[in-house]
């Protein structure tokens, strides 16, 4: 699990998401210099960036499954929280393409670049799933409901 041995962050709601929007930018930005390199067939930087990102990746996790994710299924039950639950279900294919990427820079074949375009369009999707929609209800949950 790539969230393992990473506690989540103790921080308030409002600081957390504001932590995790950074992250996402933080993010975009490796993964775009990772895609980069690899437009120049600088392969030791597209494992260097993607080994850089890895800790941040599962941190970020960590805290969106057992925080964010956590109060939105105990205020909304499972069946509410479907959608969420649907976008926080894209963390594994998600970070097992990241994995497969490193695994190709080290060995590069044509697959890399296809794969490198799926990960970076699926990340931003998932990434302005979570801004646009995740984050918004949590924080107004919290205001409503005091969580
Ligand atoms: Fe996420
Ligand atoms: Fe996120």
């Amino acid at each position: 699990m790539p969230g393992e041995r990473y506690p989540p962050r103790n921080l308030g709601l409002e600081d957390l998401i504001a932590v995790l929007v950074s992250e996402h930018a933080i993010m975009k930005e490796g993964l775009r210099r990772a895609k980069e390199a690899t437009e120049r067939r600088d392969f030791d930087s597209v494992s260097k960036a993607l080994k850089e990102l890895d800790p941040i990746f599962r941190q970020h996790i960590a805290d969106e499954e057992s925080q964010i994710l956590r109060l939105l299924i105990s205020k909304l039950g499972v069946k509410g929280a479907a959608e969420e639950i649907r976008v926080f279900q894209q963390h594994r294919p998600i970070y097992r393409l990241m994995e497969k990427v490193a695994r190709l820079a080290n060995l590069p074949t044509a697959e890399l670049e296809a794969d490198q375009t799926e990960l970076n369009a699926l990340f931003d999707e998932h990434t302005a799933a979570e801004e646009l929609h995740v984050f918004p209800r949590v924080a107004s949950l919290q205001k409503k409901q005091g969580l």
